[in-house]
Formats: C-alpha cells, sequence, structure tokens
C-alpha cells in the first residue's frame, strides 16, 4: 500500500495522452480541451478541474480545488494521440461523429486538423459491424504489439512527453470469456504469438501500452485489462490499471438511484431500461456479440448496489432489463427509459419513470480528461495494479479478486477523496461529527 503522504513526482513536461479510437468520445474530449484552453467553455462535469475536497474540520473552511490539492499535470501540458481505423483526422472525425456544433469546431479547426490517428490493430472478428482501411498488418499478435510499442516511442519522442497514459476509447468487441491463456503473462505472450483468438485487438493495445510504461485505462466494456496476465504485467511494470466502460447516461442514472432506494429501505420488484441511440456506437451495438458485452456491464450494477443477499425481504428475484436499439436520427443524442417498479410500507407498490435526453459523449468527455490525470498521478506516485479508487468512473469497476466491485457513486466519490487525503497525509474523512456537540 502506499504510504500516507508519499512523495509525489511533479508533473513536469509534456504528457502524452494517447487514445485508442477516435470516435465520437475521443473527438469530443480532445475538441473539448482545445475549447476550455482557448477560453471558449468551461470543464463542465470535470471533477479534477471544477471540484473541491474537504479537508480537516467542517468549521476549518478548508476546501481547495482538488487540482490545487493534488499535482495534476495542466491542460496547456497535453498532447493527443490517437489510433483508428479510418484515416480522418480530428477535426473530420468530430465533423463526422456530429456530437459538437460546426462553429465550434470551425474555431478549432488548427488545433484538432493536426490530430491524425495512427493505423489501428484491428480484427473484424471482433467488432462485426466495421470494416476497417487504416489497420496494421502482421504476422503475429506479438507482431502488431511491437508495431503499436514503436507507435508510442515515436510519439513520446516526436511530441518530447515526459509521461504518456493510454485511455481506451475505441468500439465495444464481441463478449469474450476469460480463457487459460488469459491465466499468466507466460501463457498470454505465447497466446500472441500463436495468434491464439482469446487475444483481442484491445489486449494488444494494453500489453504494448504497458510494456512501453504506459498505464491503461478501459472506457469500454470488453475484457482488456481484466484478465491476470495483464495485471500481472502492470504490477511488474509498476504502472496503474483501472477500467471498466464510462459510467456515463443510464448506468450513472441508475447507481444515483439505486443507493438511495436502498438507503430508505425501498423494495424493487423490477428496473426496465431502454435506450435508443443512432450513433456510431449505436451501430456496433446493434451487433449482437458486442451488445453482450455491453450487457453484463450495464446488469451487474443493480446486484451488487442492492445486495439481495443481505436483504431478501426487498430485492430477491427482482427483473432487471436492458435493451439498446440502434435508431440513427438520434445521432449521438440518446433517449434513455427507465420504468422502476418500487414497494413500500407493507409491500405497496410504486413507480418511478426516468426520462433521460442525454448527450453520450458530452458525459463521457470528462471522464475521460479526469482518468487521463489521475491516471498520470498514481504513475507519478507509484501506485500499480488495479486503481480501485477510480471505479467512480465505470460501470464495471475493477477490484481485488476476493472483492466485490463498488458499485454507488456516492461511496465511490468518498473512495477517490480519501485516496487523495491519504496521498497527500491529512486525515480522512469519516462524518461522524459528534464531537462539534461536545
Ligand atoms: N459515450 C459514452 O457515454 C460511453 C459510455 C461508456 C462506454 N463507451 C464506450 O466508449 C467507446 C467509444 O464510444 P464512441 O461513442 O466514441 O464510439 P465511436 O463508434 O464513435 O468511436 C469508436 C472508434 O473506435 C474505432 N475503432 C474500433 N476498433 C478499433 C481498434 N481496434 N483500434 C482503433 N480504433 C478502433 C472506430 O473506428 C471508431 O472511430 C465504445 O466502446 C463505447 O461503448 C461510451
Amino acid at each position: 500500500m502506499i504510504e500516507k503522504g508519499a512523495p509525489i513526482a511533479e508533473p513536469k513536461g509534456k504528457l502524452g495522452v494517447l487514445l485508442v479510437g477516435m470516435g465520437a468520445v475521443t473527438t469530443t474530449f480532445i475538441a473539448g480541451v482545445e475549447a476550455i484552453k482557448k477560453g471558449l467553455a468551461k470543464p463542465i462535469g470535470s471533477l479534477t478541474q471544477m471540484g473541491t475536497i474537504r479537508l480537516g474540520k467542517r468549521t476549518e473552511g478548508r476546501s481547495p480545488l482538488i487540482k490545487d490539492f493534488v499535482p495534476l499535470a495542466g491542460l496547456e501540458d497535453l498532447v493527443f494521440g490517437t489510433w483508428d481505423i479510418f484515416e480522418e483526422n480530428a477535426y473530420e472525425a468530430a465533423m463526422h461523429a456530429g456530437v459538437l456544433e460546426k462553429e465550434l469546431l470551425l474555431q478549432l479547426k488548427p488545433q484538432l486538423s493536426k490530430v491524425k490517428p495512427m493505423p489501428a490493430v484491428f480484427d473484424q472478428e471482433y467488432v462485426k459491424r466495421l470494416h476497417g482501411t487504416h489497420v496494421k498488418k502482421g504476422k503475429t499478435k506479438m507482431d502488431l504489439a511491437e508495431q503499436l510499442m514503436a507507435d508510442i516511442a515515436e510519439f513520446k519522442k516526436k511530441n518530447k512527453c515526459s509521461r504518456m497514459v493510454m485511455v481506451w476509447c475505441a468500439s465495444t468487441e464481441v463478449f469474450i470469456k476469460q480463457h487459460a491463456v488469459h491465466k499468466t503473462l507466460a501463457s498470454f505472450e505465447k497466446a500472441m504469438k500463436e495468434n491464439h483468438k482469446a487475444i483481442a485487438p484491445s489486449m494488444i493495445y494494453a500489453y504494448a501500452a504497458l510494456k512501453s510504461g504506459v498505464g491503461f485505462a478501459n472506457g469500454a466494456p470488453n475484457l482488456t485489462v481484466d484478465i491476470p496476465a495483464i495485471t500481472e504485467l502492470a504490477e511488474k511494470q509498476n504502472l496503474p490499471l483501472c477500467g471498466k466502460d464510462f459510467k456515463t447516461g443510464q448506468t450513472l442514472m441508475k447507481t444515483l438511484i439505486a443507493p438511495g432506494l436502498k438507503a430508505r429501505m425501498l423494495g424493487l420488484h423490477g428496473w426496465y431500461s431502454t435506450n435508443i441511440l443512432g450513433n456510431r456506437d449505436g451501430e456496433v451495438l446493434d451487433d449482437p456479440g458486442s451488445f453482450k458485452t455491453k450487457e453484463e456491464s450495464k446488469l451487474s450494477v443493480l446486484e451488487h448496489i442492492l445486495q439481495p443477499e443481505v436483504y431478501p425481504d426487498l430485492y430477491t428475484d427482482f427483473s432487471h432489463i436492458v435493451r439498446i436499439n440502434y435508431y440513427p436520427p438520434r445521432g449521438d443524442n440518446k433517449e434513455g427509459w427507465d420504468n422502476i417498479d418500487i414497494f413500500g410500507w407493507l409491500g405497496y407498490p410504486m413507480q418511478i419513470k426516468i426520462d433521460f435526453l442525454c448527450r453520450d459523449s458530452i458525459l463521457a468527455a470528462p471522464i475521460v480528461l479526469d482518468l487521463a490525470l489521475f491516471m498520470d498521478l498514481a504513475q507519478r506516485t507509484g501506485m500499480r495494479g488495479i486503481q480501485e479508487w477510480l471505479s467512480f468512473y465505470f460501470k464495471s469497476p475493477m477490484c481485488a479478486p476476493q472483492l466485490y466491485p463498488e458499485h454507488d457513486l456516492f461511496i465511490q466519490l468518498m473512495k477517490l477523496k480519501n485516496t487523495l487525503r491519504h496521498l497527500r497525509g491529512e486525515e480522512l474523512i469519516t462524518h461522524l461529527g459528534l464531537e462539534y456537540y461536545d
């Protein structure tokens, strides 16, 4: 465990933010950072940029901004590197994604046009709905990993980066279960050389990142880093890992509301969630293989928050259904409906309806920023392996094998902030507060 108040290296020089996939999320993130740097917009939704952290007693009035409390890279020090299966630059890809207004993108055209994706490691076996044209060739999966490592080294040199982090923002791959080859680093490397089909492209990126001294965050529900071989590599390399699947939209709402129902001991008969979504992510998720990966990630949330084994009278056998329908007219502006059948005193039934007209990538972009900055902080602090304190950002948070994941957004936030207090040698906040009444 990292010691309380352990030294943290200063964030000197450029931080390379390597983004796999340059679609809606990546371009909304990069364009957002450029817009904020130009003073055209504010970093709404970003805890690292807008959040504060209370220190000491409430009477002390100490609540600095998080970015003033822990040494984080500044936005002006970020440089972006990307890979995609299409050749469009970030300006063209952002126009294509249709999330941000054309007028804003035009103002950022010089900066965005400079971000050109490197050829991807891609195999249609794993994302059925896409046909890539800007793709690396290699005899084995290990060859491909080596090509990625060469890209990373070249990017670092060219952009004079002192540190780098990688965030997976590419498409959702088909559902893959853990396989024997994922058990150890040795078996994983052997499988890469033998082109084993249990090694998905996302795993090749994660492997290349860690081998290159770069921590990895997984924004999609892919298995990618949730395997012992990759955890072993991260620990060996003294690098942080986190994932998976950015917590935005409907699942964000779920992890806001479910803890509230449980806090008041209200029961649940069922939770039906359906979405219409018209962006490329929606198109990829229209394939049953990719949807299965997403569904698994979305379904796990309620069981863990509500704990039916602890509260059998309230949460036994509730039905939980999640649907995603690809509906092109909506583009990135998803609509998510929830029908929640709850029950209260004496078992009387009630219903809650939520209609969330959200913007997926607008919710995801600040998460990418926070993860890049916090992963860099973790790297400079020597925090290695799974970073459970970053659960706050994920639908299916990674945790140690002997634990269950913590899904409650408010516990996740407390965990994150207490980790920052611990790193800076401050007392943890327990919210006891009895001492104010002595
Ligand atoms: N937007 C959200 O709120 C949100 C929330 C949770 C998770 N996610 C996940 O984040 C990812 C990105 O979402 P998006 O809306 O930007 O999707 P998108 O389809 O707009 O972008 C994904 C990009 O990845 C590229 N790609 C696919 N496979 C690749 C590979 N092997 N290497 C390099 N590039 C590759 C695609 O060509 C595409 O440009 C998806 O997996 C999505 O499920 C998004």
